[in-house]
């Protein structure tokens, strides 16, 4: 299943979360991945010494990167094609919360939110984006939310860059279609992560209510949804958008 031997793909965000299981999970399907981190090295540094462990060799490494910062997001883009001049595939998980109900949300973190969620995901893009076109091939998978989908009282900054998020991946897909360049998109549900983990006992009961699967899901749920838009067994699919919510919302 979702064969990715050979395979060159880039993930942000890789140090925890969702964002460490989509890298091991495509590492032991055979990938060989270049991930970022933006503040915990540690972390990154620790599941760079679980990959060398697998049979997918030793061509894994990692990176700092600050989405927020353009020059950044730069100097990670040429740092990794030179490593991965034929790169199949980007995975734009990295993402941030500031929540707030809109009357005392501040402007800055708005901003904070959509330059690092959306803005951030659009540099990555673009950046790879030229080498793709080149060899008429890639498979780009971007994190987005069921929140961007339904909207979330004290969200309105994060629902906005994830559902924006969406609107610029069908843009782009429909754009690089004829280059044989997918774009897709993965909107995960409630998933057990540090994002999730500092909801209140009654917020996180509210939450369960509402999943008809009637629990949080793993992060390797959501990898495995990655991995199959990463390979050629999703070749016919672009455009899209994945859900992997337990069923809280069926679009
Ligand atoms: N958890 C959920 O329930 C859930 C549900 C729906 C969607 N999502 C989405 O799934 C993605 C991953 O979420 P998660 O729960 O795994 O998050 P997480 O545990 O908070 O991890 C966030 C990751 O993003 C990196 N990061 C943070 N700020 C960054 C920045 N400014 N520039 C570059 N990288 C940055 C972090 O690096 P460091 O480790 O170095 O800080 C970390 O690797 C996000 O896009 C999120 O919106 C999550």
């Amino acid at each position: 299943m979702s064969d990715l031997k050979g395979k060159k793909i880039f993930v942000t965000g890789g140090s925890r979360g969702i964002g460490s299981s989509i890298v091991k999970i495509l590492a032991k399907k055979g990938a060989t991945v270049a991930f970022t981190y933006s503040s915990r090295e540690d972390s990154a540094a620790q599941l760079l010494s679980e990959l060398l462990s697998l049979d997918s060799g030793a061509g894994h490494f990692y990176l700092q990167m600050d989405l927020a910062k353009e020059e950044s997001v730069k100097s990670v883009v040429e740092q990794v094609l030179t490593k991965f001049i034929d790169i199949d595939g980007v995975v734009n998980n990295a993402g941030i919360t500031k929540d707030g109900l809109l009357l005392r949300m501040k402007t800055e973190d708005f901003d904070s939110v959509i330059q690092t969620n959306l803005r951030g995901g659009f540099l990555v893009t673009k950046g790879f984006l030229k080498p793709m076109l080149k060899a008429r091939k890639g498979s780009i998978v971007n994190i987005t939310s069921v929140i961007g989908q339904t909207g979330n009282a004290g969200q309105a900054n994060y629902a906005a860059s994830k559902a924006g998020t969406e609107a610029f991946s069908k843009s782009i897909a429909l754009e690089v279609a004829s280059r044989n360049i997918r774009v897709n998109c993965i909107a995960p549900g409630f998933i057990a992560t540090e994002m999730t983990q500092t909801l209140s006992e009654d917020v996180r009961k509210q939450i369960l209510s509402k999943i008809p699967l009637e629990r949080i899901a793993e992060p390797e749920e959501v990898a495995y949804a990655a991995a199959f838009l990463l390979s050629d067994e999703s070749k016919y699919m672009t455009g899209q958008t994945l859900s992997v919510n337990g069923g809280m919302y069926m679009g």
